[in-house]
């Protein structure tokens, strides 16, 4: 009962700022490439899950956390983020206004997975979602905001992998070659995989069991049957990703775990993260809006796991500012002291400062102690000499100077000397 449910995380003060700090950057990177923010349920109708993410993928199959509710209706915790995106997009006729249409959002996603490192029940995401567009523009601008956003947080480890995984038109034959290379291996492919043998045998090429991954070593390559139409748009794609000058390599083992890629589909992978390495993933699916009732309306976009970039970010040491401490700390001794700590702590804190005073009153040392701990930039004493003379002593908690300053100025003094705000 006092333990947070497996496969989730609290996250503590002495951590948040680290959060905030990639928040304040996915915010800014999305606003130089002119991504809105966009913010859907937490959970959705099953079915939207089933039909957008694919009935036959391992999420929808067997990860998901689904219940009724008291109306009778199966919900689901949302597992990723795209087909709330689609629902919205298609609920509130946002196809109507003039395209294409970009979004940015962060949310938490539930998955039923076995917790690792890097990988939780319940994690966060940022992604993005541009809608609209069927030019490999829109994928290369997707990819090099992700990109971009890496590099300004100075992580430098992910590389860039892309592929084609095809369409409708393309898929069936590449799916063809599949079953037949695999087809004298059945027997041998695990109990999931033989059902994916027959409903979608390209589910088993992510397939992480290692006897799998050892049976469709040598297996058809979807890049290999792509049609006419998807090898231009995947050259069309790498042009673009080398004019904007992001780096990539074609892997060809790319398939993405869900059903509505078509054509790009793409990873961010790092090895310095352990077995979970994939920091961001995504891809164009030109069907999920159709497949949902809408009308036909391309999309391109990616999931960023937030749990995995600060992993990353603790592996390579990135440098992410530590939150500035309080600028000045209240120091008292007596009843008369601590009003008047009081009617300071209130102007200075209307000035825009961090200002702290602790009661019940500790020894002096204990509060110097606690200045320390906070991180204050000048400690404010007052006593009784200094109510008797209507001043209050400021020490600097860097240099340790103290000097005496007029009650009514101190407040400016403070805002003027420690605080790094003018005014
Ligand atoms: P995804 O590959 O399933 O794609 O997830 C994207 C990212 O979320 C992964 O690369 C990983 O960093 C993180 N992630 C996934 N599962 C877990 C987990 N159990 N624990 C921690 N992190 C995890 C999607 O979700 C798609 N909606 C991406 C997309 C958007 N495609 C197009 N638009």
């Amino acid at each position: 009962m006092t333990q947070a449910p497996k496969g989730t995380k609290d996250i503590l003060p002495d951590r948040v700022y680290r959060w905030t700090f990639v928040e304040n950057a996915f915010r800014e990177t999305c606003r130089r490439y002119g991504f809105s923010e966009i913010r859907t349920p937490v959970f959705e109708y099953t079915e939207l899950f089933s039909r957008g993410v694919g009935a036959s993928t391992d999420i929808v199959e067997k990860q998901m956390y689904s219940f009724n509710d008291y109306d009778g209706r199966s919900l689901t915790l949302r597992p990723e983020g795209t087909a709330s995106v689609a629902r919205a997009f298609l609920e509130h006729k946002l196809y109507a206004d003039p395209q294409p249409s970009k979004y940015a959002y962060e949310i938490s996603c539930f998955r039923h997975e076995r917790p690792q490192k890097g990988r939780q029940r319940e994690f966060h995401q940022f992604g993005v979602e541009y809608l609209g567009s069927s030019d490999m523009l829109a994928d290369a601008e997707v990819i090099a905001l992700a990109a971009d956003f890496l590099a300004d947080i100075g992580v430098k480890s992910p590389s860039l992998r892309v592929n084609s995984i095809g369409c409708t038109a393309c898929r069936g034959g590449h799916r063809d070659a599949l079953r037949a290379f695999l087809l004298p291996k059945k027997d041998e492919l695990c109990d999931t995989c033989k059902d994916r043998f027959d409903k979608n045998p390209m589910r088993i090429l992510d397939c992480k069991s290692p006897v799998c991954q050892e049976l469709i070593k040598g297996a058809p390559l979807m890049l290999d049957y792509i049609c006419d139409e998807c090898a231009e748009a995947f050259e069309s794609l790498k042009k673009n990703l080398n004019a904007l000058g992001v780096a990539f390599e074609v892997d060809a083992g790319i398939v993405r775990g869900l059903d509505y890629y078509t054509k790009t589909a793409f990873e961010f992978v790092s090895s310095a993260i352990g077995a979970q390495g994939a920091v961001c993933g995504g891809g164009r699916y030109d069907r999920l809006i159709e497949e949902l009732g809408g009308p036909a309306v391309p999309g391109v976009g990616f999931g960023l796991g937030i749990e995995r970039l600060l992993l990353l970010m603790d592996a390579e040491d990135a440098c992410i500012p530590l939150p500035a401490g309080a600028d000045a700390y209240i120091v008292f001794m007596g009843e008369e002291a601590r009003a008047a700590g009081l009617s300071l702590l209130k102007d200075l804190r209307s000035r825009g400062l961090r200002a702290e005073m602790d009661g019940p009153a500790h020894s002096l040392k204990g509060q110097f102690k606690r200045a320390d701990r906070l991180g204050a930039r000048c400690a404010v004493v007052i006593g009784e000499d200094e109510l008797r003379a209507k001043e209050f002593v400021i020490k600097d908690m860097v240099s340790g100077e103290q000097r005496r300053v007029g009650r009514a100025d101190a407040a400016s003094a403070i805002l003027r000397e420690f605080s790094g705000i003018h005014g």
